[in-house]
């Protein structure tokens, strides 16, 4: 089951009429909720969580908490408070590695200004951890994926592969030292990111996770009724994740699989598909930003920190959710 597949259950559960402060509900496959408080408040709503990606517990608590506050800032949202959710095997990984990951979701909790108020936590014989994450925002300003534009710029802010580079580092293929990029970049914020697009005024925005690029783009276009073209070439790669293309985990291929029908490929390999298609965990932020603002968003991206970005391709034209892959 991919996560298309599950998008599919949760769009059929019965959702009766639409309570008329609820701003983004579950039938967008947006990345948060959005709930309407005041005239000027609107609370934003994740929660995320996960088996361990990486070995070291400390590592894994901030990539955790990162990744659960992502949803919030892929929406243009504050995050403001978090709770914990964890299920560990105390019996046989012990107390002192439990204290590890939850300082990991901490000290990111801290970095990000969230404070965390408290959480639930249950035996499991496989550990999981995570965060719901609660956010706000001005009603008129939250960034959806379903407002992308024809003319509009594809802007992405975390290069790919974390996801072949995990399954080969647990395959043995690579050591953990080659693996402290891919970690250092799960484990950054989407915070300045995020920052930059709601300063500069964007039409659309979404995060790279489970989906990989591909998928996630497609869930923008299909919500935003329109298609796009990505350039290969312009598509920025971890190191080694090329040559590690064979080990690309099994939601790579079930996410090309399904994205089959939508996508067209012009003189395109499978390896492409699979990295496209490569699972992220805390993947950055893929931002549909009018042709005219592009230079506006690139000087506050630089301005805000925001470590890297690069512009991987652009909303065509009016036409129901297709992705045309150019070399
Ligand atoms: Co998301
Ligand atoms: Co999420
Ligand atoms: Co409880």
């Amino acid at each position: 089951m991919g996560p298309e597949d599950l998008a599919q259950v949760l769009r059929h559960l019965p959702s009766g009429s639409k309570p008329k402060d609820l701003l983004v509900g579950m039938d967008t496959l947006d990345d948060a909720g959005v709930y309407q408080l005041t005239s000027d408040i609107a609370l934003v709503q994740t929660v995320d969580f996960f088996t361990p990606i990486v070995d070291d517990p400390y590592d894994f608590g901030q990539v955790a908490a990162a990744n659960a506050m992502s949803d919030i800032y892929a929406m243009g949202a504050r995050p403001i408070t978090a709770m914990n959710l964890v299920a560990f095997p105390v019996e046989t990984l012990g107390v002192e590695t439990l204290s590890q990951v939850l300082k990991g979701g901490l000290d990111k909790c801290q970095e990000a200004g969230v404070v965390l108020l408290g959480g639930h936590t249950i035996e499991d014989a496989e550990p999981k951890y995570g965060l719901s994450v609660t956010g706000l925002a001005h009603p008129g300003k939250i960034v959806t994926n379903a407002e992308a534009k024809p003319g509009d710029v594809l802007v992405l802010t975390k290069p790919l592969g974390t996801g072949i580079l995990s399954t080969a580092a647990k395959a043995g293929e690579i050591s953990y030292d080659e693996l402290v990029e891919a970690v250092d970049l799960m484990k950054t914020l989407n915070r300045d990111a995020s920052r930059a697009m709601v300063e500069t005024g964007v039409n659309a925005c979404t995060d790279i996770t489970g989906f990989g690029l591909l998928g996630h783009l497609w869930e923008m276009a299909s919500a935003s009724r329109v298609s796009c073209e990505i350039s290969w070439d312009s598509v920025p790669l971890l190191p080694r994740v090329l040559d590690l293309v064979d080990l690309a985990p099994g939601g790579a291929s079930a996410n090309a699989r399904y994205l089959e029908r939508f996508t067209g490929y012009e003189g395109g390999t499978d390896a492409f598909d699979m990295v496209l298609c490569d699972p992220q965990t805390s993947g950055g932020l893929l931002i549909s930003v009018p042709g005219e603002r592009l230079g506006q968003l690139m000087a506050a991206l630089e301005a805000c920190g925001a470590g890297f970005f690069t512009v991987v391709g652009r909303v065509t034209g009016k036409s129901e959710g297709f992705i045309r892959v150019t070399p």
